[in-house]
């Protein structure tokens, strides 16, 4: 599968941001090997990548997956606290990994992170991610850091599509406060190639991963509610009411559709950049061009990650 070619590895590659980055690494010839919950689950690039499970069980293990790994792709993080998942877990997941990394001797670690991550934040996901940061620059393993805002588009792309499918199939799109606060989509293709330019750094870097356009959230939605060619009313909750509607609409579809966490990430503008734009591809431009099929279906992030595909 690999053969003498050089191989990164990209957590993930049967998953969301990790498929695209292991499908370019692929097309411009590297060997691809990828750690996952799922080493079975059906995905196009599976001939193509060698598969290992994640085993943060054993560091031993977790080490003999990655020797002869140039690079590694890290998008391995966790989006709420569900049974044994945690973000306390995934903060501590991730550190073994880059101890492994460093004793397998790879040579540099393009880590997924988001955009306006804080020690100082209450949100357990920006905090957490801050404190993955942070614990790969102790790693001493070379590093770059890739810090998306809100990644949409593919196959796979949750936010977009389920925002879509409401708006196709709810009486209302309900919105946390009066929808003002901006947000910057970037196109999951950017940053593949973002994280795979990162690769090439020398020295550390750290970047922010964004698209060209920032709008409102309110503007996104009505953008979207056009596209889909609903009328469905858009109305405006206070952030613990639309808490508690998301909490049912995820009691219909059998998912956790947003946090209140992510309610509040939302509404504090968390989801932009503050650098000059890495992402290309326009949302608006690629909502005109997915109109007929974006929300035709739910994407349903608790089936994908404990449900449909039983963990390894
Ligand atoms: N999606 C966005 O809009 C967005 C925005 C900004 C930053 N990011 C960051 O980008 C990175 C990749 O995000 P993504 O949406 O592309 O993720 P993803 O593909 O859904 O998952 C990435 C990896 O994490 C594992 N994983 C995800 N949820 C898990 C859970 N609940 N329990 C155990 N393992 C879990 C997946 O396991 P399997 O391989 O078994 O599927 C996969 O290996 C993350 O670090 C995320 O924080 C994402």
């Amino acid at each position: 599968m690999s053969g003498e070619r050089s191989i990164d590895l990209v957590t993930g590659a049967f998953s969301y941001t990790g498929s695209h980055i292991a499908e370019r690494l692929l097309e411009s010839g590297r060997g691809v090997r990828t750690l996952t919950f799922h080493p079975e689950r059906v995905h196009r690039l599976h001939a193509s990548v060698e598969t290992f499970a994640y085993r943060f069980d054993d560091p031993a293990a977790l080490t003999r997956s990655l020797e002869g790994v140039d690079t590694l792709y890290n998008t391995f993080w966790v989006r709420f606290d569900h049974r044994q998942t945690s973000f306390a877990n995934a903060i501590e997941s991730s550190r073994m990994l880059f101890f492994a990394a460093r004793s397998a001797g790879v040579k540099r670690i393009v880590h997924v992170s988001i955009a306006n991550p804080s020690i100082e934040s209450r949100l357990p996901y920006f905090r957490g991610k801050a404190l993955v940061e942070f614990a790969l620059a102790q790693s001493g393993v070379r590093y770059s850091i890739v810090r998306p805002t809100w990644i949409f588009g593919g196959e796979r792309d949750v936010l977009a599509n389920n925002i879509a499918w409401i708006l196709r199939r709810m009486p209302a799109f309900a919105l946390p406060g009066n929808g003002t606060y901006p947000v910057q989509p970037v196109h999951v293709d950017d940053v593949a190639r973002i994280c795979l330019d990162a690769a090439r750094s020398v020295g550390d870097v750290v970047i922010d991963a964004a698209g060209p356009e920032t709008m409102a959230f309110c503007d996104l939605v009505a953008l979207i509610r056009d596209a889909v060619g609903t009328r469905s009313p858009i109305i405006h909750l206070p952030p613990g009411l639309m808490a508690v509607a998301a909490s049912a609409l995820g009691l219909l579809v059998g998912d956790v559709v947003l946090t209140a966490e992510e309610i509040s990430g939302l509404m504090a503008g968390l989801l932009v950049s503050h650098a000059p734009p890495r992402g290309r591809i326009a949302f608006g431009q690629w909502l005109d061009e997915h109109r007929t099929s974006v929300g035709r279906s739910y994407a349903n992030e608790l089936h994908r990650h404990f449900v449909t595909e039983a963990a390894a």
